[in-house]
């Protein structure tokens, strides 16, 4: 039974997460710009990914796909090393406010993730001076979150954890949040890593504010040590060292080395299942 557990935990993880994540309610002025983060699971890396406006998403209309140019109104790019892909919506306006992330499955049902605007005529309840932040390796960033709704304030990585009002781990940073001036809660993310890069979001009662982080890190250039003539080797030990907002995401290299480690614990399990039934077998005859 346990080795059937372990089985079934191995293998919906080597299948990966078959949804998208993201935010569910962002509050935006009237003539404002938001950009929304969506998270997919790996499988998805090469798909389409898609922007759909409509409140039901079987008579949604496409806004912007990741295989066609963007307008003027709406953009996508798709991080395909960190799944994410973005999408930006400008001039909102309050006649449209429900959107779907979606992700293009042939002859299947698309994934998606609805997330929905609050336009407001004034200031939004919920917002950030810059939906873009930059620090450096070992340096300190901090976020001011302004609201004026009620609720739970937290700050949290997207797909990953939360930091409550006091303080905790967060993308391999320390964050805090220091709540003390009224309709303001300050986030500090102190010691930050190459790999802290990557989408946030403040959280203020049923609001989030998504908020990307990049951490350059020192401008240094290595020269490999032994002069090799294949130029994939060259830009390889460049894109390594250059500080890009991909940064420290796990490469396909990593999910190649999760993926075998998975692979042989499941050869394991299975190993052993065999071995507990062959000796159950033996001893009950
Ligand atoms: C929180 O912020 C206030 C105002 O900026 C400051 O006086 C206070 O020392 C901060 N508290 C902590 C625990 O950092």
């Amino acid at each position: 039974m346990a080795a059937l557990l372990s089985f079934l935990l191995i293998f919906t993880g080597l299948t990966g997460i078959h949804s998208i994540t993201t935010v569910s309610d962002v509050s935006v002025k009237t003539g404002g710009s938001i950009s929304i983060p969506c998270l997919y699971g790996s499988q998805y890396r090469n798909h389409v990914k898609y922007l759909c406006e409509g409140y039901y998403f079987s008579c949604c209309t496409y806004a912007a796909k990741t295989n066609q140019q963007n307008s003027k109104k709406f953009s996508i790019s798709d991080d395909k090393s960190q799944r994410i892909f973005t999408v930006t919506i400008n001039d909102v306006s309050g006649a449209n406010t429900y959107y779907w992330c979606a992700v293009e499955i042939k002859n299947e049902g698309d994934v998606r993730q609805y997330f929905h605007l609050s336009v407001t005529g004034d200031r939004p309840s919920l917002s950030v001076d810059n939906q873009k932040v930059t620090g450096f390796i070992g340096g300190d960033i901090t976020i001011n979150c302004y609201y004026h709704n009620s609720g739970e304030m937290k700050w949290c990585k997207l797909g990953s954890s939360c930091v409550t009002t006091s303080s905790g781990s967060i993308g391999g940073t320390t964050g805090t949040i220091n709540a003390s001036v009224p309709n303001v809660f300050t986030v500090t993310m102190s010691g930050l890593k190459l790999e802290s890069s990557g989408w946030y979001y403040c959280v203020k009662g049923d609001l989030q504010m998504p908020v990307h982080v990049t951490v350059f890190g020192r401008p240094s250039i290595t020269k490999p040590l032994t002069p090799t003539p294949e130029h994939e080797n060259l830009t390889l030990v460049f894109t390594s060292e250059a500080p890009t907002a991909q940064g420290g995401y796990p490469s396909p290299s990593d999910h190649l080395k999760i993926f075998s480690i998975r692979l042989s614990v499941l050869t394991f399990a299975v190993m052993v299942t065999l071995f507990i039934w062959f000796i159950v077998k033996r001893y009950s005859k």
